[in-house]
């Protein structure tokens, strides 16, 4: 009889526990925590000015971030008006493997709303805030420490009634006081919230404060094991990441985070940045996360691409010189060891070595798979067919098509079918010693109209052509032209930033 047949499943496990659990005892295996991922690019992201996204936009973005694995996703803040709240019912009756969460004040109206929006979620969290610091809660709630700890208690009693997944944010954390923090704390952990956040609301504070005050939250309040704890920072000082991370080395388990490092004025914590800082550094950080780190730039673009918000160049993980090497030494250096000069694989975050994928002989099937994995699907066949008559036109003109290339004109395919204004025909004039002015013809709900301006510059005399006919009366604030793929046939980026009566608009075309 062969040995193998002798092994029954028992034995098989006594034989390798034998072998290592010696291992294990001898630290050759390194069991550790997870770092849970919560991304809130759709809620805090979307609160930066102008990065406003539909709800189809928002369900692109929630698929792309369950295809990364991410583990909970901020949805929206329901009660915030109708769009919000549909756009977190949509999210949740459409993702499947990551939580989804709605934002609530500790309100009972806020709370009610943000479970009937997450009603069809297969796992759903509520997260509900209130603010503790001095300032906020003398001058924004006018409510004294206790009527504050009251109704958070009750804030959160009221959401355990929906679900067990309740998360409780005492906003503005970084400039509250420890003791109360304590208190309040202690007490929605006996409420039932499972997942206690702590805000640093508007990007005050140090690494080293930031990491002590969670270490000191998780020493001093009875129940701290009774939950998980996060933290939420803000990057007014350029820290969000830094301190974030620090409150990992002190024992959070949670970072909320969004793509792009998008959120509230300068923003929230990168995910890229916090995901990549956690495992890079596995020598010193006692956690793992779960996330498909290869889908990180593809989440970027797409992110980036839909609130045209570009990504500077020089960005860590997903600017495009966060791999190139230019300097000749490094370069030389790179060539011949790796390591050398670069202290993660661009592949593993999502940056192919052959990003060239399709030509001008490509062909439909080939065209829509490529789609796919660039998570881009289409709900008609008559957006795939648009899509892909952009793509022969664009090949015939361009002989390399690149991802960045095909995301470009996917967003100007989806854009355009809902387009109100169109670009008939421009012709701009600019000579040495003449004024520039602009021809442009605007076709506006079915009629075309031309007009001629002149201005400073040939992109001043576009836009005074453009404002003649459609009388705006809004402010450029923003004009920046990139180029998004290299050489001199690249595509370029347009992103205009208009503002009228305080509300800004971002836009990008390729
Ligand atoms: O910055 C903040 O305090 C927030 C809370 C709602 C968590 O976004
Ligand atoms: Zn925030």
């Amino acid at each position: 009889m062969p040995w193998r047949g002798l092994i029954t499943q028992q034995s098989t496990f006594y034989f390798l526990s034998s072998i290592l659990c010696p291992l294990w005892a001898s630290g050759f295996f390194i069991m550790t925590d997870k770092l849970i991922i919560f991304d809130t690019t759709l809620r805090d992201g979307e609160q930066s000015p102008g990065a406003s996204m539909t709800k189809d936009e928002k369900v692109r973005i929630a698929k792309a971030l369950e295809k990364m694995r991410v583990d909970i996703i901020e949805a929206g803040f329901p009660i915030a008006s109708h769009g919000d709240f549909e756009a977190v019912q949509s999210v949740a009756n459409i993702i499947k493997d990551s939580t989804v969460c709605g934002l609530a004040r500790a309100l009972d109206k806020d709370i009610d709303r943000a479970a009937e929006a997450l009603k069809g979620a297969n796992s759903a969290r509520i997260h509900t805030f209130i603010a503790t610091s001095p300032v906020h809660m003398a001058n924004k709630l006018q409510m004294s420490p206790e009527q504050v700890l009251e109704q958070a208690v009750k804030a959160v009693k009221r959401a355990r009634q929906y679900t067990d997944n309740v998360e409780f944010s005492p906003e503005d954390a970084g400039r509250s006081e420890t003791d109360f923090l304590c208190r309040i704390i202690e007490a929605v952990i006996e409420a039932g919230a499972g997942t206690i956040n702590i805000p640093d609301t508007v990007g005050y504070t140090l690494p080293e404060h930031f990491g002590k005050l969670i270490a000191e939250l998780r020493e001093r309040i009875p129940n701290s094991d009774k939950a998980i704890f996060s933290v939420h920072c803000h990057n007014d000082l350029g820290l969000a990441v830094a301190n974030s991370l620090a409150a990992v080395m002190n024992g959070a388990r949670q970072v909320e985070c969004t793509i792009n490092g998008l959120g509230e004025r300068a923003g929230n914590a990168a995910l890229e940045e916090v995901v990549m800082g956690v495992r890079t550094r596995q020598d010193v950080f006692p956690c793992h996360t779960d996330l498909d780190t290869t889908q990180i730039v593809t989440c970027s673009r797409l992110v980036s691409n839909i609130t045209g918000f570009p990504v500077q160049p020089n960005k860590a993980i997903v600017g495009a010189n966060a791999f190139a090497h230019e300097a000749g030494i490094h370069q030389d250096g790179v060539l011949k060891h790796r390591e050398t000069y670069e202290i993660m694989r661009a592949e593993d975050v999502g940056w192919r070595a052959n990003r060239m994928v399709l030509g001008k002989h490509s062909g439909r099937n080939a065209f829509r798979e490529r789609l796919k994995s660039l998570n881009i699907e289409f709900d008609s066949e008559e957006s795939v067919n648009a899509a892909f008559a952009r793509f022969k036109d664009l090949a015939d003109k361009k002989h390399e098509i690149y991802d960045e290339d095909l995301q470009a004109l996917v967003s100007d395919t989806l854009m355009t079918e809902h387009e109100q204004v169109k670009l008939v025909a421009l012709k701009v004039c600019s000579e040495t010693g003449e004024t520039p002015h602009a021809n442009v013809t605007l076709n506006m709900d079915g009629v075309e109209n031309s007009v001629a301006a002149s201005g400073s510059g040939p992109v001043d005399a576009t836009f005074k052509a453009i404002e003649t006919l459609v009388n705006s009366q809004t402010n450029l604030l923003v004009y920046s032209v990139n180029n998004i793929t290299n050489g001199s046939d690249a595509q370029g980026e347009v992103g205009v930033r208009l503002e009228k009566d305080g509300q800004v608009v971002n836009a990008t075309a390729k």
